[in-house]
């Protein structure tokens, strides 16, 4: 059995873009009150005096977009400052990165992943539903700006939706040829927004893979990273390949990793709902961290049984929440 050492923090639900796979159109998210959001001070409780102790050593922030909570870079400095931890990592949409990069690698970052899915400015502001000044070129700095001071492993992130950016597959791919960058292509799933899923449908990593190998031809990488990606490279490539494919091939055998929620909340599966625990509230309530650490311990129990095969076989029904308020 997998062990669950890999915590997911999600620091907000909020995000500055509204990316079309990950926000529902038309309807407004309801987003959590500013005093349901669990403070720097019990995020730190919870993390030394339950996380851990459980064994959890490897963290990373997400949001919504993790760079507009207020105190990130001092959330930072305390997640790095802990003995135990070995990793800690964040993913972020880049577009506050560029004046962010140097103070959150001066309190200890190494490394990001950051969500690029296309490289032309018309169809990346589609996707992030900018209508204002493009944003791609901020986002661009971001990313040169972290790859400058040293950011490493640098991951870029792509979800290939069929008809808005699969024609980039090549292009994006290219990236990782000349730089030491990790591309990433992420299966389209049906969270989120799932009438573009049903319009567009998604498009399998084998598929890509093959437009990659009859460009350049495609070598397995031996490389496994904390995530469910398959590492691949061009020949002769500084950077690398991954391909995250929870459509075409279930990866829940391997998970190592649960969520916490911007709001306290501790899920033990991204694509099912059932065994949360409320953290925030028994906190608040003066519940101790001693019982709390006791429910931690239940859950990562029952965590092989919490997966994607058993929502399949119906045990809960839609979700309730979009990637940014689960915190991707
Ligand atoms: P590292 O390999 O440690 O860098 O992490 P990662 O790949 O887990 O991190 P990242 O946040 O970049 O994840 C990329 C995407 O993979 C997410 O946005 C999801 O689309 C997908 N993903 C990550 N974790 C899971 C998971 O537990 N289940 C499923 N189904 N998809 C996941
Ligand atoms: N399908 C696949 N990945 C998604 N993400 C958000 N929504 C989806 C979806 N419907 C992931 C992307 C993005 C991160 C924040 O969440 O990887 O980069
Ligand atoms: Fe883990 Fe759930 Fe994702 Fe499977 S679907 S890999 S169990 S989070």
């Amino acid at each position: 059995m997998n062990q669950v050492d890999y915590l997911r923090i999600s620091l907000v639900d909020r995000c500055n873009f509204r990316c079309l796979y990950c926000m529902p159109e038309g309807s407004d998210l309801e987003y959590v009150l500013q005093q349901d959001l669990l403070t720097q001070e019990e995020l730190t409780t919870l993390l030394r005096e339950v996380f851990i102790p459980v064994g959890f050593t490897r963290f990373r922030l997400t949001g919504g977009e993790p760079l507009i909570r207020p105190g990130v870079v001092d959330i930072v400095r305390t997640i790095a400052q802990f003995p135990e931890t070995q990793d800690l990592s964040m993913t972020t949409n880049a577009f506050l990165l560029e004046s962010m990069a140097q103070d959150l690698y001066d309190a200890g970052l190494r490394r990001i992943n950051i969500s690029l899915d296309s490289l032309e400015p018309e169809t990346f502001d589609r996707i992030i539903g900018n209508r204002g000044r493009s944003r791609w070129q901020q986002v661009w700095g971001g990313i040169q700006t972290a790859y400058r001071i040293g950011f490493n492993p640098l991951k870029l992130n792509v979800v290939v939706i069929p008809g808005i950016n699969d024609h980039e597959v090549l292009d994006l791919a290219a990236l990782s040829v000349d730089r030491e960058w990790h591309v990433r292509f992420i299966e389209f799933m049906p969270i989120g927004n799932g009438e573009l899923f049903n319009d567009q449908g998604w498009i399998d990593s084998e598929t890509i893979r093959q437009q990659i190998r009859k460009r350049w031809g495609l070598t397995e990488a031996n490389v496994r990273g904390n995530g469910p990606a398959d590492v691949f490279k061009i020949p002769g490539a500084k950077g690398t390949l991954g391909f995250i494919s929870q459509m075409s091939e279930c990866f829940c055998d391997r998970c190592n990793r649960m969520r916490l929620s911007a709001d306290g909340w501790l899920r033990p599966c991204l694509l099912n709902e059932i065994g949360q625990i409320d953290l925030r509230t028994q906190l608040r309530s003066g519940v101790s961290t001693r019982e709390l650490r006791q429910q931690v311990s239940e859950l990562l129990g029952l965590k092989p049984e919490i997966n994607y095969k058993q929502r399949q076989s119906g045990t809960t029904g839609k979700y309730h929440r979009t990637m940014s308020q689960i915190g991707g």
